[in-house]
């Protein structure tokens, strides 16, 4: 059974004449343990396609099995529930919360998830060492580098053991080295198991990753 099992999955905006088809009827499904870039330029529908993925954004059509589950139609309360458990996720701007000690911004998804505080508190302080922040876990994003908030992003978004981890546009408020050693952390990551689907339209990447799927006008013309 694939992790991820797209069949059909549409996102029109609007209706009418104006209408936006971001993404047309796609069938795709993604390995468990595995690195995917989703690649396409800008307007091509790689974040409707994440935001499907991720649970943020609800089909026009189509079924999303997620571990053979279909989570394509389900209340909101469902929906956050399984985005908290099930999946991870990442975004270009980080989307810290600045009043906050990046030990608290890791310890968040777990305190939706209703982990005792003492065990949360271990495991953020686990996560953000990892990641490399082990001495700084009392500082707020705003003490940190852009490199380093996305560090903390990442080990929220491992917070609850998710099933797979989603990325938009990860590296693209970060310079070239810095972008590369956060793709250093996703192969980490991708060694120990972990599913890592990526959006970005970083060419170089290509070579970075086990597949590739590419969109062009909400079409996946490659996959
Ligand atoms: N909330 C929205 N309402 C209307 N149109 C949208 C909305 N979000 C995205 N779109 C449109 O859908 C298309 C795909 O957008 P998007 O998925 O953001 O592309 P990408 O991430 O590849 O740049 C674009 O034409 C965009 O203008
Ligand atoms: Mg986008």
């Amino acid at each position: 059974m694939s992790l991820i099992q797209l069949q059909g999955i549409s996102r029109v905006y609007g209706s009418g004449p104006a209408a936006v088809h971001a993404l047309r009827p796609t069938d795709l499904s993604v390995e468990e343990g595995t690195f995917v870039a989703i690649f396409g330029a800008s307007g091509s529908g790689k974040s409707t396609m994440l935001n499907m993925l991720g649970l943020l954004d609800e089909p026009t059509s189509g079924n999303y099995l997620l571990e053979g589950r279909n989570v394509a139609k389900l209340s909101d309360a469902d929906r956050s529930d399984i985005r908290c458990r099930k999946i991870g996720i990442i975004f270009q701007s980080f989307n810290l919360f600045s009043h906050f000690s990046i030990l608290e911004n890791v310890c968040m998804p777990m305190r939706f998830a209703g982990v005792p505080r003492h065990e949360m508190h271990e495991r953020a302080a686990e996560l953000l060492d990892r990641v490399g922040l082990g001495s700084r876990l009392a500082h707020s994003p705003s003490q940190l580098s852009g490199g380093q908030c996305q560090r903390v992003a990442i080990a929220r978004a491992l917070a609850n053991r998710p099933a797979v981890l989603l990325a938009d546009e990860p590296t693209g408020n970060l310079d070239e080295k810095t972008g590369d050693e956060i793709i250093g952390i996703f192969h980490e990551l991708v060694a120990e198991g972990h599913t890592v689907v990526m959006v970005t339209h970083n060419a170089e990447y290509e070579k970075e990753v086990q597949r590739i799927i590419e969109l062009h006008d909400g079409n996946v013309v490659r996959q």
